[in-house]
């Protein structure tokens, strides 16, 4: 979900729903605003099911005026997405308006109780126990009544409150999901993300988790829940409002996947501007790495514990966040455990790391946002620097991160003494050609999106890779599921013959990574076993392979480079061909079904 929250000198409305269009791929099924009116004694609300252009389309010859207002775009958690379930949520009397993202773990019990005090509920969510809870407890003071609400209230929430009693602040509270306050010249603003208010301000506060905002048009103050006064330092971003916008390109995820040859250029820049000394020192001793993530940022660990196994010699196990939490892992002094998310903000990973962390794990994270919840509470940080990422589906973060964890096993190989200066070296330079290397496969795009027109219809993908491509066979499988709904599976090659073989036939078209490393010969063995099953063969070779053509029915080359450094390489054509068949089909690539981009709940 998101939260955006506005007040000054402007028109609130206009505000919240451009807010609430750059949160949209937080969640999006319905959307909702309140404003206090001019006369401070009355909120207006008003919801929509479905995207932000349906809640602005309700509201375009509604003359809705005022200064203060909240929004939300929601994505469903306690109860099915409805006009009664959207948010904002309002108290029994109209007179407090709230907005919410997380969960809150104890609503059954606080609903039971309020509704023995005689409060009646018009939705199924849990949020609106925290609009009547403000209403139970007003003392004449909303941030002391915050601070009371606050101690009630057990799990994750992000919480924007506006009231007629008080008509001229807005309260925040965090603690758990994300929330930052933007500073601006007679206005202020509250929301889940920095793009929502950029057009606004580049200055903002983060708040820490347990922290409760007091913002006026012209004054913010942040205080602890014991309602101590802090005193938080402003950060400023460098950002550009064209950065979140999609530059001339039909959608976010078009552009993130064109805007691969920088993203990569600044991480590795980005990492090695930045080396953390005592990072290395603690990895020396280590031995043991559990990676943990989700989605396409679990891909990405499966890459990285080829590159540290090898040049670090450190043993890796990778686990999904939401697995990890709950199995009995082994952890001692000498154990780092690594989450990877693009966000910072993914539950799963982020209260996997925790718990690792209080068994005494050492605790690292590799994110894209700065001051995102993971980065905050790991002992060291590993940054991508991607700029934000709109699109749902994950592509400029999953090469920055591939990026990002080669540098991060090349560094850790040196200091442990498991690779060669001249090795490092070697690998070091060709990295630095990768982009414009990405940038050569970007300009087959036309040919790419010829060949997504050949197997669009298709109703199953296949797709296979060997070693460190492996992983890749997963994350094309995944990206292409995601945004186009054709079922697809990625397998090791190798593995295919227990299996998936069985599926093969002249309507499957099999995706075969196969570029001209040290698994070749294998590989090609498994593809002419696709082959002599009359199965469609489309392949990603290195350029200059000719036999390959042989047993291919479609093939798409990319540049040569040295073995470990193909996985950066290979993901781009499939990146590229689940965009083209996703809209060829006409799907909506940039917020596909029933996903969010930040899931903050477990
Ligand atoms: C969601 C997104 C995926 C993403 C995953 C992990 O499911 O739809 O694209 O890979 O979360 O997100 P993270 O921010 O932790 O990398």
């Amino acid at each position: 979900c998101g939260i955006i929250g506005y007040i000054g000198k402007r028109n609130a409305v206009p505000v919240l729903l451009y807010g609430l269009q750059r949160l949209e791929y937080r969640g999006y099924d319905s959307a909702g605003i309140s404003v206090i009116d001019k006369t401070g004694n009355k909120i207006i609300v008003e919801k929509q099911v479905g995207k932000i252009k349906d809640l602005q389309e309700h509201l375009w010859n509604k003359k809705i005026e005022g200064h203060i207002g909240v929004g939300h775009s929601r994505w469903a958690t306690h109860g099915s997405p409805t006009i009664e379930n959207a948010h904002p949520h309002t108290s029994q009397k109209g007179t407090i308006s709230i907005v919410h993202n997380g969960i809150i773990e104890n609503y059954l019990e606080l609903k039971k109780e309020l509704i023995e005090k005689g409060y009646r509920f018009r939705s199924e969510t849990d949020t609106e126990v925290i609009a009547h809870l403000f209403e139970d407890f007003y003392t004449g003071d909303l941030l002391e009544t915050a601070l009371k609400v606050a101690k009630k209230l057990d799990g994750a929430y992000a919480v924007g409150v506006i009231s007629t009693y008080e008509p001229d602040r807005i309260i925040a509270i965090k603690k758990g999901s994300p929330l930052i306050i933007g500073l601006g010249k007679d206005e202020n603003f509250i929301a889940s993300d920095i793009p929502a208010v950029l057009e606004y301000t580049k200055d903002f506060i983060a708040l820490e988790d347990g922290e409760i905002a007091l913002v006026t048009k012209d004054n913010v103050e942040i205080y602890n829940l014991e309602g101590k006064k802090l005193n938080k330092k402003p950060f400023h971003v460098t950002w550009d409002v064209s950065v979140a916008e999609k530059a001339g390109y039909k959608h976010f995820m078009q552009k993130e996947i064109h805007e691969q040859p920088r993203t990569i250029g600044d991480t590795i820049t980005g990492f090695l501007s930045s080396k953390d000394e005592d990072l290395y020192r603690m990895i020396k001793d280590t031995d043991k790495l559990y990676i943990i993530a989700c989605g396409t940022s679990y891909h990405a660990a499966l890459v990285g514990k080829f590159w540290i196994e090898k040049f670090a010699r450190i043993p890796v196990e990778v686990d999904y966040a939401s697995e990890y939490r709950y199995r009995d892992r082994i952890i001692d002094k000498k154990t780092v455990v690594m989450g990877i998310s693009q966000s910072g903000e993914t539950a799963d990973t982020r209260f996997a790391l925790l718990d690792a962390k209080n068994e005494g794990a050492k605790t690292l994270s590799l994110v894209n946002v700065v001051g995102s919840s993971l980065s905050r509470e790991t002992d060291f940080v590993l940054y991508t620097y991607c700029g934000p990422e709109i699109g749902v589906a994950a592509t400029k973060t999953f090469t920055a991160q591939l990026v990002a964890l080669l540098l991060f096993a090349l560094e850790a190989g040196l200091g442990r003494k498991t690779i060669t200066k001249d090795d490092y070296e070697k690998i070091h330079n060709e990295l630095l050609h990768i982009p414009s290397k990405v940038e050569e496969i970007l300009k087959k795009d036309d040919e790419i999106k010829d060949l997504a027109h050949r197997y669009m219809n298709a109703s199953d993908f296949l797709f296979l890779g060997r070693n460190i491509n492996y992983p890749i066979a997963l994350e094309g499988a995944l990206k292409l599921k995601e945004i186009s709904y054709i079922h697809a599976e990625g397998y090791p090659a190798g593995e295919m013959k227990h299996g998936p073989i069985a599926l093969i036939d002249e309507k499957l078209p099999v995706v075969c990574v196969i570029p001209n490393d040290r698994y070749y010969e294998k590989m090609f063995s498994n593809i002419q076993e696709v082959k002599a099953r009359k199965g469609k063969v489309i392949s990603v070779a290195t350029e200059g392979d000719k036999q390959i053509e042989n047993v291919s029915d479609e093939v798409i080359y990319i540049p040569e480079t040295l073995d470990p450094l193909y996985p950066i390489l290979t993901v781009i054509p499939l990146q590229q061909l689940s965009y083209h068949i996703a809209t060829l089909l006409g799907k909506d690539v940039d917020q596909p079904r029933n996903l969010a981009k930040t899931v903050t709940v477990e």
